[in-house]
């Protein structure tokens, strides 16, 4: 990687954000009243101010930072229904008329986003491709046939291949037709600028810490100010209220990483993702008069890798191995959230609550998964029922996920014990931690987290997490304190990047807490 030194020793940023212009709501400065309060300003939230406000309702889209820096600006952008080998799955696992619920909800979420951009003239990269899902394993090659037939059986204009059209020996390979590739930010920019105007606002760094519920609910936030609506809806990353929906031992955070290069080689078209670990996905990207070519993958769960610059070298050596690479412009990475049974959680918060909605856990494929929610809960709030609510209901109970909330609580529960116990990697001398360096110190039987900033300045912070009290780990690319138990990561000098935490660290080192830390 010796010509790409600099992409990889500075702080990545997603290609994405550096190529499109920065947002300057203002914050939430005095009590409102609207019809209805999204929290939370990614694809979820922002498309479905702009559906509520087009059927004539006042919406109040508040942000905890800046819209569109989350999830939505770190993705790969695929607008595709093909999400992986799932269709096999969703029919035995949930019968072929919720499989068709979920293949149709989504379909109808990529259809929305290309009549947005189409009746809006947006000029966002849209490209249609067809999309891939490869194996280069024996284990692998039945599940693709598998596949393909689930697929067809749905309606699904799904091939088989033995090859694809790629530099890469594949085993089978499923080909869907018609799919879509964007630039997310522009796409959802153009959306946001519809929104504030006659009753309907987007408020950024205004952080929601809390819901009281009532025929009028009121979303409380951290600089004490109120949203008052008859309806809420919780379209952040993780849900910042659990209302006893118990969603923190109803999924995970998964890191994945992605960098984007100048090839060698031609591209010739398409999107890609394989169906066994580690994972590789592709697309090409339109950047001035030259494509580029976004390598994504090497997913693992949220805290549970102090090492994560070598994702970056693995997709680095991929993208030489298969392309050429001349030049690597970008890197970046984003965490996701899984749901028990890989469907996401869509609709009323619990059955109890009627009038405060969720929208979480899009696993990989947010585009048309955010997308559909938008349209879902846009119906429910204004028809009463959305056609495709039924396989995404949060209280849903399926056979499939007893299994997995065992195994992601037994690991939550793994995680906190080995945080507690474990002695390991702690050094007792904080002059040993080299600039641009983190370690967990002990000091009088207390573990701090220690970094030593370029200028030599030393950050120590209780790793305790502010969620649920998880010890943190050390995330070397990103400068940050990641959680392993729900995702919460937090910056070196405490600061929260992402919830379900909001409180910040205590922090106990000579560093400013004030100062903006440079989280990579
Ligand atoms: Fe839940 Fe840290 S995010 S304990």
């Amino acid at each position: 990687m010796e010509n790409n030194k600099n992409v990889f020793e500075s702080k990545p940023v997603s290609y994405w954000i550096d190529s499109t212009k920065n947002t300057y709501y203002e914050p939430l400065d005095s009590d409102i009243n609207v019809d209805v309060a999204v929290v939370g300003g990614g694809m979820a939230g922002i498309t479905l101010s702009y559906l509520l406000k087009k059927r004539g309702l006042k919406v109040a889209l508040i942000e905890a930072e800046r819209i569109i820096n989350g999830a939505s600006g770190h993705t790969t952008a695929k607008i595709t229904y093909q999400h992986n080998l799932i269709y096999d799955k969703l029919i035995r696992d949930f019968g072929k008329e919720k499989a068709l619920q979920y293949f149709k909800a989504n379909k109808y979420g990529a259809g929305l986003i290309e009549k947005f951009i189409k009746e809006m003239n947006i000029e966002c990269d849209y490209l249609k491709e067809p999309a891939y899902v490869y194996t280069q394993s024996d284990n692998y090659a039945d599940k693709v046939e598998d596949e393909v037939k689930a697929a067809k059986e749905l309606g699904i204009d799904a091939k088989y291949c033995k090859d694809i059209p790629i530099p890469i020996d594949v085993k089978a390979a499923v080909k869907f037709e018609n799919q879509a590739q964007f630039h997310p930010r522009k796409y959802l920019l153009a959306l946001a600028e519809k929104i504030p105007g006659d009753g309907s606002f987007i408020f950024e760094n205004t952080r929601a810490v809390d819901i009281k519920e009532g025929d009028v609910c009121e979303v409380i936030t951290q600089n004490g100010k109120k949203v008052l609506a008859s309806n809420v809806v919780i379209d952040t990353h993780f849900p910042f209220f659990d209302g006893k929906g118990f969603y923190f031992a109803r999924m995970y955070a998964e890191k994945s990483y992605a960098i984007a290069v100048e090839a060698e080689h031609e591209f010739n078209g398409g999107m890609y993702i394989n169906a066994e670990t580690p994972v590789r996905s592709l697309r090409s990207q339109k950047c001035g008069d030259e494509d580029i070519l976004i390598v994504g993958g090497e997913n693992h769960k949220t805290g549970q890798d102090k090492h994560t610059n070598t994702h970056y070298e693995n997709l680095f050596n991929f993208a030489k191995k298969t392309f050429g690479v001349k030049n690597v412009l970008y890197r970046w990475s984003t965490q996701d959230y899984v749901t028990l049974d890989d469907i996401p959680y869509i609709g009323h918060l619990t059955s109890k609550f009627k009038n405060i909605y969720v929208a979480t856990g899009f696993k990989k494929w947010g585009m048309t998964n955010s997308t559909a929610s938008a349209a879902i809960i846009a119906d429910m709030i204004t028809n009463g029922k959305s056609e495709y609510e039924d396989v995404f209901n949060p209280s849903r109970y399926t056979p499939s996920s007893t299994g997995r909330l065992f195994t992601v609580n037994m690991s939550v529960a793994k995680d906190y014990i080995k945080g507690k116990m474990e002695p390991a990697d702690i050094v007792n001398n904080e002059s040993k931690i080299k600039k641009g360096e983190a370690e967990i110190v002990e000091k009088n039987g207390k573990k701090y987290g220690a970094y030593r900033d370029i200028d030599g300045k030393l950050y120590e912070v209780d790793i305790t997490c502010t969620h649920m009290g998880c010890e943190l780990s050390w995330n070397e690319a990103e400068k940050t304190w990641d959680c392993p138990c729900h995702g919460s990561r937090f910056k070196y000098n405490g600061e929260v990047v992402e919830g379900p935490a909001f409180i910040p660290l205590k922090n106990y080192g000579e560093g400013d807490n004030n100062k903006d830390a440079n989280v990579f």
